[in-house]
């Protein structure tokens, strides 16, 4: 079959590489691809926002099979368009299931209607009402978020007034995520270790990945802006198995009922972030695809060929299969510009030494010139590890990072200490 990846990020190469190894694939595509895709597949210059050059290139090429996982062609409607009009099956959820990332408003009244754990909220549009909210509410810290999508910048956890005045004053009034995002949610302030659970999900069953754990913020011990993650390991050790029946009974599965009953049933990954708090798993949002740096941390674990589990999907025989996974640890460590998520230069060269058997190197921003990689992108390359123990993974992933060299290169020194005290290592 010929397949098509949409997207240009390290969880599409990551995804790329896991199709490499299906005998059922003869050739794959990526649009438009990065440098490592380029390595592996065919790269197609279109944009992932446009769906009508998206449906002719699939026609013309005969693509047997899409895959669209990045969050804007999705909340664009990418895979109605593909299935629509080229009639090809797409992984990926319809552009009315897509919302339950794309509206935070619309996922918080599925969570509350369908008594679904999650953080208390209110919602606004009036900036007035939304003030004599804060001044009655009064608790800090508090959470305010923007409803649409927002490049992963549109949450502020405001420790005091001034900061979350600050906060609803640009969202409704200074338009900083745009003239068509300006409804917000004022949320209940969440406690707990966070854990990323990705789920595939094929509109009436649903089946939990490896849990995950990723590092949002740009500096050691989670200081500094958030970025679009610095790293991850997998499985995430907070997430206990009793956890794990909770949010299958309480969470998961709820979630597709929910869905299915609106008439628009999930299709495709399903992303759950969490809080495990002391009062047992919230869920802080859901994203409608696979998560980046996640995806790149579970699917080196991934035993079953993700290919057929796709297809499953598209045909609603999920049940039938049999999901395994290694039972070892993984860790994932993002490779940065100097600057990101603010200013960086590109545009530099990337040298490897040897590559381990063990080790997956996925690209971000990187693009391929004469044969070599060069960095084109704030988060620029990852590198993953597997091994028995967590430490172990842990310990080769730096070791391998000592591999990878380019100037200006940036990255956290403390993936997996989170991990390991949750251990007591
Ligand atoms: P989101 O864009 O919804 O994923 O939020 C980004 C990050 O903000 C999350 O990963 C959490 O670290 C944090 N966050 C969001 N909502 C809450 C909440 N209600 N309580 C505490 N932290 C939150
Ligand atoms: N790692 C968080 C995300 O993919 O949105």
């Amino acid at each position: 079959m010929k397949v098509l990846v949409v997207g240009k990020g390290g969880r599409e190469h990551a995804i790329a590489c896991a199709l490499k190894k299906s005998e059922k694939i003869s050739k794959l595509y990526c649009a438009p691809g990065n440098g490592g895709t380029e390595q592996i597949a065919t790269n197609v210059n279109i944009s992932e926002l446009n769906n009508e050059e998206m449906v002719e290139f699939i026609l013309k090429e005969n693509i047997n099979f899409v895959i669209v996982t990045p969050d804007n062609p999705l909340a664009n409607g990418m895979v109605d368009a593909i299935e629509g009009f080229a009639k090809v099956p797409c992984f990926g959820p319809s552009k009315e299931a897509a919302k339950i990332e794309s509206s935070k408003i619309f996922a918080k009244k599925l969570m509350t209607e369908n008594n679904i754990p999650t953080a208390k909220y209110e919602a606004f549009e009036s900036y007035d009402k939304a003030m004599e909210y804060l001044k009655i509410e009064n608790k800090y810290p508090t959470v305010i978020k923007a409803d649409g999508l927002a490049l992963g910048k549109g949450v502020t956890i405001a420790q005091n007034f001034e900061q979350a005045s600050e906060a609803v004053y640009d969202i409704l009034k200074n338009n900083k995520f745009g003239k068509n995002n300006k409804k917000i949610l004022i949320e209940e302030y969440l406690e707990g270790v966070e854990a990323s659970v990705l789920c595939f999900c094929d509109g009436n069953t649903i089946k939990p990945m490896i849990s995950c754990m990723d590092h949002k913020r740009i500096f050691d011990g989670d200081k500094g802006p958030n970025t679009g993650g610095m790293g991850a390991i997998a499985p995430n050790p907070a997430y206990t198995e009793e956890i794990a029946k909770i949010c299958e009974n309480e969470i998961y599965k709820k979630t597709v009922e929910a869905m299915k009953k609106r008439k628009t049933p999930f299709s495709g990954c399903l992303y759950v972030g969490l809080m495990l708090t002391k009062n047992g798993p919230k869920v802080v949002e859901y994203n409608c695809r696979f998560g980046d740096p996640e995806t790149q941390a579970i699917l080196p674990l991934l035993k079953t060929d993700l290919f057929s589990i796709m297809m499953a999907i598209k045909n609603k025989e999920l049940e039938k299969i049999n999901i395994e996974f290694e039972e070892k640890c993984c860790t994932n460590i993002m490779l940065a510009s100097k600057g990101y998520p603010e200013k960086y230069e590109k545009g530099f060269e990337i040298t490897f030494n040897k590559q381990n058997e063990y080790e997956y190197i996925y690209s971000s921003g990187t693009t391929l010139k004469n044969n070599k990689l060069i960095t084109n992108g704030g988060r620029v390359l990852s590198v993953s590890c597997i091994a028995n123990t967590m430490k172990e993974s842990i310990e080769k992933a730096y070791e391998a990072v000592k591999s990878i060299q380019f100037e200006n290169m940036y990255y956290r020194k403390d993936i997996g200490k989170k991990a390991l005290e949750i251990l007591n290592l």
